[in-house]
């Protein structure tokens, strides 16, 4: 039988997604195992999440570090020390290096909250409301050198309505978000996912279009 693949989720704060796939993988040992929980900030409220449920954690201030290189050399050494299969961003507030995603190429994904290509960067919720979007949502995808543009995996969308403000549209997308990050680290460790020359490949096509959650979820998958 297969064994278990090991994630390292990397945080720098709430943890609100760590939780959630906290809770996942209890009905999912067969499939991963959350092998590290690394923070670069000592106070994140992540990692008590991660020791109440006796997760191995691990702190690595990128303020001690001089450069932005050193820090991610340190970052990988922590990684490969642990053979992972699949690095989760989840709220992880470091841009890192090139030579660091190039390393992980393939093994690390992202979730942003915005229906990427739309508002890379920080400040979705407000931008999405100023630009009077419809809709708005999340992108969980493949980690590539370029700042949130890699190929997405999985989109999921929320309407915007007259009355949202940013923290209720927030708190929206986080609502998805708990549920599709757990599912698309459930398809890697499946092997149904796969990063080939800068696309995303879903059960051996690729992906034209990023899956999209409430289709998924009609067809029960
Ligand atoms: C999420 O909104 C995620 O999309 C973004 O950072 C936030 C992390 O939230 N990358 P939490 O720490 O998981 O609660």
């Amino acid at each position: 039988m297969k064994q278990p693949i090991r994630i390292a989720v990397l945080i720098s704060g709430s943890g609100s997604n760590l939780q959630a796939i906290i809770e996942h993988q209890k009905q999912h040992a067969h499939e991963y195992e959350i092998a590290l929980v690394l923070s670069n900030k000592a106070d994140a409220y992540g990692l008590v999440r991660a020791q109440k449920a006796k997760l191995p954690t691990q702190i690595i201030e990128h303020k001690k570090f001089e450069n932005r290189e050193r820090f991610d050399q340190a970052l990988q050494v922590a990684i490969d020390s642990q053979q992972i299969d699949l690095i989760v961003l989840a709220g992880f507030m470091r841009i890192l290096t090139p030579a660091f995603t190039q390393h992980f190429l393939g093994k690390m994904v992202n979730i942003h909250p915005s229906l990427l290509p739309k508002y890379t960067g920080l400040n979705t919720h407000q931008r999405a409301l100023e630009a009077g979007d419809t809709e708005h949502g999340l992108s969980i995808h493949f980690v590539t050198p370029e700042l949130d543009s890699g190929p997405v995996i999985l989109q999921a969308k929320v309407p915007v309505s007259p009355e949202d403000t940013e923290q209720t549209l927030k708190e929206k997308v986080h609502q998805q978000e708990h549920r599709a990050y757990p599912l698309v680290i459930e398809w890697f460790a499946q092997g149904k996912l796969a990063l080939k020359e800068n696309q995303a490949w879903f059960e051996q096509s690729i992906l034209s279009k990023p899956q999209q959650l409430n289709v998924l979820n009609d067809r029960s998958i």
